[in-house]
């Protein structure tokens, strides 16, 4: 590689660990133990203008595309450019490096664009509600972009989990134009290539010994709401051959659910979520709220997983005179991603001493949008023991710089396929 991107990385390691370190921190957090911020939320909004700030000082033309995604350029709107980035947004307890990671790389792509002259065509990109923490829709921004949800269910189906107001109308308070929602496919305009570097959330690369993986597809996911209803009673004298307990029909479901998964190999089944009402603890439960969250890299196998799981579910509220309702909230299917993007990847991480075998990612991606209308690609960098959506994150900055060298060298490969280096620089970008 050339000798000044070598230099660079021990830059590039210093500025990716100051600038993860300080999102880390108040006021970029609502939680001083832990990564808390979500759309709309003032941490959120404080860490979307940090980045902002950073790329316009680099000449960047920064537009925060309408209902809050960041979308920069160093190309006029419309030119051929590279797509990098990921999301600002975290899970309410998260940790320092998912998705702020992938958007602290590509900023430090586009320092390094600048200080050394490589000729990117950039879009840097932060994608609104990746996690879905404010809203309870993963992939929000994204999804918007690329035409997955309309306008119904921003007026109404999207809810804050805060404090169930539509997304619409907590879009436009946070001063925002909802109206506006058809324009989030702007951000596309242009995009020869998607590329998305991000923590692998596993343990794969930790355990190879490796210091980056290319991902070769993203696993599906269904994410259903179920509510199990008996009948509220006193703890103590209500017999136990005599209860309709809410709570035991969940367990029975969280088991139920596990037990699917653990049967087919690489699948996931997650209770992440569960509200027990009243919630006494000298009261029977009468009402249960749940979450399943399905994962698999095929499709049929997560559908076996689900139905499965309701199944036993159901039979159990049956058993225990308990009603018994799922409503589904997502279901999006697994992604694989561009084999064109996929191999410049590869040989930018041979040139780099990295390369390996490709990964699948069980967790999901804005790259599983992006890939519905981009050629796209993920980068991933190893997170220590596979630990991640906690506060216990953490990675190491010089595997992120050495995959700093990696997405410059692809984006700089795929530009130049598709004739883009020529348009690149022509005139100041102008505000998009
Ligand atoms: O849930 C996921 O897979 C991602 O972290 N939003
Ligand atoms: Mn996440
Ligand atoms: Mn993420």
């Amino acid at each position: 590689m050339p000798a000044a991107l070598e230099a660079a990385r021990a830059r590039s390691a210093a500025r990716i660990a100051a600038d993860v370190h300080t999102l880390a921190r108040p006021p970029f957090t609502a939680d001083p133990e832990a990564v808390c911020r979500y759309a709309y939320t003032p941490e959120w909004t404080r860490t979307v203008r940090w980045v902002a700030d950073r790329l316009a000082a680099l000449g960047f033309a920064v537009s925060d595309a309408p209902l809050g995604t960041l979308v920069a350029r160093n190309v006029p709107a419309g030119a051929p450019s590279v797509g990098v980035g990921s999301h600002l947004d975290s899970v309410r307890r998260g940790g320092a490096w998912d998705g702020t990671l992938g958007v602290v790389m590509a900023l430090e792509l586009a320092r390094l664009d600048a200080e050394l002259g490589l000729g990117l065509p950039l879009t840097v990109i932060a994608w609104l509600e990746e996690e879905g923490a404010g809203f309870g829709r993963l992939l929000l921004g994204s999804g918007l972009a690329v035409g997955d949800i309309g306008e119904a269910e921003l007026r109404g189906g999207i809810r804050s989990l805060d404090d169930g107001r539509p997304f619409w109308d907590v879009a436009a308070d946070a001063g925002h134009d909802p109206a506006r929602w058809r324009d989030s496919a702007r951000a596309l305009d242009g995009l020869v290539a998607w590329l998305e570097p991000h923590i692998e959330q596993g343990r794969v690369l930790q355990d190879a010994r490796r210091p980056l993986g290319v991902v070769s597809a993203i696993a599906g996911h269904a994410h259903v709401d179920v509510t199990l209803t008996g009948r509220a009673g006193h703890a103590g004298a209500t017999p136990m051959d005599a209860r309709a307990d809410a709570l035991l029909g969940a367990a029975e479901l969280c088991l139920a659910a596990e037990a699917q998964a653990a049967r087919r190999p690489g699948a996931t089944a997650t209770v992440g979520e569960l509200v027990v009402e009243p919630g006494s603890m000298n009261v029977v439960p009468g009402r249960v709220r749940a979450t399943l969250d399905v994962r698999a890299a095929d499709d049929a196998v997560r559908d076996a997983v689900l139905d499965g799981a309701l199944a036993a579910g159901r039979a159990a509220a049956t058993r225990r005179g308990l009603a018994f309702e799922a409503a589904e909230r997502a279901r999006r299917p697994a992604v694989r991603l561009d084999p064109g993007v996929r191999a410049a990847l590869a040989r930018a991480a041979e040139r780099e001493g990295a390369g390996g075998p490709e990964l699948v990612s069980g967790a999901t991606h804005d790259s599983a949008s992006l890939a519905r209308r981009v050629p796209s690609g993920m980068l991933f960098v190893p997170c220590r023991d596979g630990v991640s959506h906690s506060p216990d994150e953490a990675a190491d900055p010089r595997d992120a710089a050495r995959g700093v060298a990696v997405l410059a060298h692809a984006a700089g490969a795929l530009a130049a396929a598709e004739g883009a280096l020529s348009t690149m620089r022509k005139g100041t970008p102008s505000p998009v």
